[in-house]
């Protein structure tokens, strides 16, 4: 009786040992990694297919890795304060704007970043568009703007966050208008903020376990500090902020090309289309200067280069090709270029509409991607599960009161129609 008791007991608790161990493999999510060869970006924001859903709704499985928000198109706005667009979703129009400002206050999307982000997903911001008044008249007013943006949206703190008390995990650049100087200082500044200057994506990941090691190490001696080794100071650096840029595919890039050499860049989502070297004329696709630019020329020699790609026929003026096409591109430059990140898409919302575009690509890049790094198998094999449901949107009626505006300029980019 007592030696079945204890039995039953010791099976209960394997059991519930076991089942919580299958549980946390379950729901084990694993985080962004920059270096795998498969990684899948796509940009949301600009209801490229006019159906446009929140946030959250793509990040209900593991098929995106990387989602920048489209746009902040306006650096100096009323107020002093940048203005974002993202279409139906939130814009200075419908939703309510911070005080003398043209700065929408989109804090009812706080929730769906923070649900991207535990699904290991990254979310930055894409500043620029089609239609960006952006652009810096000096190093300084750059430096300045770095800290606007560090304040309003990443790990520094103001009155004004437009997405309440989300953080966001970096910044996106791709200006396609304006003069091209100064965005070295730019992004120098916000990596300076995030205590990341000289750090790579590895290496930051490297000196936290170094730290963490050394403090483990140093906790059982009382003489900790005297004996203690030096360690890269990641005191200000919470997280890895990631800096990426969407330059067009002919080299180099007539906005941004000069900060591409000049500052630390993790990625580049080159698009491959609406242009001459687009994914439609392989005869002149260009992927391999982008990866001798990575190689040789850039500043971080580890920064990634993606194929950027239009998410259906009516995502780009030209250049869209089918997931099979697309995937025979992906698998050839895992074959061939160690600097290749994986794919971008423009937008989530015509890949959705495109019978799940993204999900194709994903998966056959994943396939692929294991055949010629088979380290990255392990990934590919686990899914994750968002038990978290998207709140709807509720507007006060204060909000739907105000007066409504007769037109609503929308942030394009050139990536939808040249
Ligand atoms: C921004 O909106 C949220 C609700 O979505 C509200 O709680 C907050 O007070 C607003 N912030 C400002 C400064 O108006
Ligand atoms: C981490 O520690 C190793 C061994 O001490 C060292 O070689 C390496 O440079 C350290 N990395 C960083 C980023 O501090
Ligand atoms: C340091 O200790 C913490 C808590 O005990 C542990 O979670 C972590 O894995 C340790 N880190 C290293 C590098 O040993």
């Amino acid at each position: 009786m007592f030696s079945a008791h204890t039995c039953w007991t010791m099976r209960a608790l394997l059991g519930a040992s076991f089942l919580a161990m299958v549980l946390g493999m379950l729901e084990r999510v694993m985080a962004f990694d920059l270096t795998r060869n498969d990684n899948l970006a796509v940009y949301w924001g600009q209801d490229g297919a006019g159906n446009q859903q929140r946030l959250s709704y793509y990040c209900k499985d593991s098929t995106i890795d990387t989602i920048p928000l489209a746009f902040l198109y306006i650096f100096r706005g009323t107020g002093g304060e940048p203005v974002v667009d993202f279409a139906n979703t939130c814009n200075q129009w419908d939703d309510p704007v911070y005080s003398g400002t043209a700065l929408a206050n989109c804090s009812f999307l706080a929730q769906d970043i923070k649900t991207c982000q535990a699904a290991g997903k990254i979310v930055t911001l894409s500043l620029g568009g089609g239609t960006g008044q952006v652009g810096f008249s000096s190093d300084s007013q750059a430096q300045s703007f770095a800290d606007q943006i560090w304040n309003l949206f990443l790990g520094g703190k103001g009155s004004i966050r437009p997405f309440g008390d989300a953080i966001l995990d970096g910044i996106d650049l791709d200006i396609e208008s304006g003069t091209a100087a100064h965005y070295a200082a730019f992004v120098n500044r916000i990596r300076s903020n995030a205590g990341l200057t000289g750090l790579t994506a590895s290496t930051f990941a490297e000196a936290r376990a170094n730290a963490t090691a050394h403090v483990n190490a140093t906790s059982h001696h009382t003489t900790a500090s005297k004996d203690s080794k030096p360690v890269a100071d990641v005191t200000t650096a919470s997280k890895y902020y990631y800096i990426t840029s969407a330059p067009q595919c002919p080299y180099p890039d007539a906005y941004i090309g000069g900060a591409l050499n000049a500052a630390h860049f993790d990625a580049v989502y080159v698009q491959f289309y609406n242009n001459y070297c687009g994914l439609d004329q392989p005869s002149d696709y260009n992927f391999a200067t982008w990866d001798n630019w990575a190689k040789t020329v850039s500043s971080n020699k580890a920064v990634k280069v993606y194929i950027g790609a239009p998410g259906s026929a009516d995502a780009a003026g030209e250049g869209y090709v089918g997931v099979s096409t697309l995937a025979n591109y992906v698998s050839d430059a895992q074959k061939k270029w160690s600097s290749f990140g994986g794919v971008m898409l423009w937008d989530a919302d015509t890949a959705y509409t495109n019978g799940r575009f993204d999900k194709g690509i994903k998966t056959d890049m994943v396939t692929s991607g294991a055949k010629f790094a088979p380290k990255q198998a392990l990934r590919n094999g686990m899914t994750h599960t968002t038990t978290k449901t998207p709140t709807t949107k509720t507007q006060s009626a204060e909000d739907a009161a105000s007066s409504t505006p007769v037109e609503k300029p929308r942030a394009e980019s050139r990536f939808f129609r040249l």
